[in-house]
């Protein structure tokens, strides 16, 4: 086992009629003049925006409001939040959403705590992250798990880059989780969402550091509550329990708790980063269109992990490790398509590219070759490309 440092700060409050605490727990940490973040109307139609300004209000906190946070955050709207967060002279951002809302609502906090400093010189690594603003997120999705994670994942439009940044720094301060919240969420966002719980910890699983027991269990714990209950999810998304169990996965999918021990892979979420900056694609299904190619690209490298994953996690008896892996593969893909997502590039919106298209994907993930991604096996541009081309049919 590595050594590690395990943070995880966020204060959840879980289960029905959650969002009821806005008010006093924005006040618990510190917030008196609120930035409350929201997307394109979700919020607004479920009557669930309206209910959290009453609750504020209740404990006398004046808000601003910053909505219309797009699917793939974009920059721009960022920017704009920074500016108004310090006219208004906030002192909390309030996330009203998923991913895509509580990652704007980061950076806003980290571009807000130093007024001057452009938010894309940070996210671009050129400038630093000193601090920022505290975080709280009511969460209207099970999936990205920004609700307690150090991550955000921001798009510029301008240059089609999908770039995120990582510090313990923006993780939320509390997080308000009703499973009752996602019942409204469209089919296709609720498996992209599954899709994405479970390669959180998938990136975590294949890694080249073995013998960490009891992350191994609690990974395969949380993928097979993550393949169960997003069956049921799937037949029927007012299951409460269902419901509950996938939002509660999200959480602890990207907290850290499912990698302790060992490092992160997360090339393919550089791949799909790529897609999704360029094409617009929604983050989960751009996971499930790469990863079986990422996988058979990979697995010789370590085939009796990939077995152990087909055993434990897809209850695969085969006892031959390469046939077991192979099917591993065939599993998780056949999971994929069951909730409809696609497993190729041709599957998703944008349909199959041009090899010059996969090319400059590669080259924009990898810097122009300048970096390896990922840590099971380290991928440079021609990796990354043959593995885009692998996908592409
Ligand atoms: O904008 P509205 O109208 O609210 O609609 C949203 C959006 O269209 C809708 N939605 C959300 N809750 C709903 C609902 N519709 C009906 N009822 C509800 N209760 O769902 C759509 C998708 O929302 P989004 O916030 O984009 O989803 P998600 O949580 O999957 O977030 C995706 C973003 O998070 C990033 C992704 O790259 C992507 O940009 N990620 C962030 C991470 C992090 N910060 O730790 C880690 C992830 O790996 C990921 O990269
Ligand atoms: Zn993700």
């Amino acid at each position: 086992m590595q050594s590690f440092t395990q943070y995880t700060p966020t204060e959840i409050v879980f289960g029905r009629g959650a969002q009821k605490e806005a008010g006093k727990l924005t006040k618990k940490w510190g917030g008196s003049r609120v930035l409350l973040v929201y997307g394109g109307g979700s919020a607004v139609r479920s009557g669930l925006l309206q209910e959290i300004k009453e609750e504020l209000d209740r404990e006398g906190i004046a808000c601003e409001e910053l909505g219309g946070v797009q699917p793939n955050p974009r920059l721009a709207l960022a920017r704009e939040g920074v500016e108004k967060a310090i006219a208004f002279q906030a002192d909390l951002i309030l996330a009203v959403g998923g991913g895509s809302v509580i990652d704007t609502a980061k950076a806003v906090a980290a571009g807000a705590y130093v007024p001057g400093t452009d938010i894309w010189d940070i996210w671009m690594g050129k400038a630093p992250l000193t601090g920022a603003l505290p975080v709280g997120a009511v969460l209207t999705i099970s999936a990205a798990g920004s609700e307690t994670s150090d991550s955000a994942v921001l798009t510029n439009k301008e240059t089609g880059k999908k770039a995120g940044v990582n510090s313990d720094l923006i993780r939320p301060r509390f997080a308000l989780m009703n499973p009752e919240l996602t019942y409204s969420l469209p089919k296709y966002q609720l498996c992209c969402g599954i899709t994405d719980i479970l390669m959180h910890t998938l990136e975590r699983y294949f890694t080249p550091v073995a013998g960490n027991e009891l992350t191994d269990e609690i990974a395969e714990g949380l993928m097979r509550t993550v393949i169960r209950n997003g069956r049921k999810a799937f037949a029927d998304q007012t299951d409460y329990e269902a419901m509950s169990e996938l939002m509660w996965c999200g959480s602890l999918s990207h907290n850290g708790l499912t990698g302790l021990g060992r490092p992160k892979d997360f090339a393919c979420h550089k791949l799909g980063h790529e897609i999704g900056g360029h094409f617009d694609e929604a983050h989960g299904a751009t996971l499930s269109a790469v990863w079986g190619s990422w996988a058979r690209y990979v697995y010789q490298l370590d085939v009796p992990r990939f077995a152990r994953y087909g055993r434990k996690v897809w209850g695969i008896e085969e006892e031959e490790d390469g046939k077991a892996a192979v099917m591993a593969i065939e599993a998780t893909e056949a999971f994929f398509r069951e909730i409809q997502m696609p497993v190729s590039i041709g599957e998703l919106s944008m349909g199959v590219q041009p090899e010059e298209v996969l090319r400059e994907l590669a080259d924009s993930a990898t810097k122009g070759d300048t970096v390896k991604l990922g840590c099971f096996k380290k991928l440079g541009a021609r990796e990354m490309y043959e593995i885009y081309q692998a996908a592409n049919h």
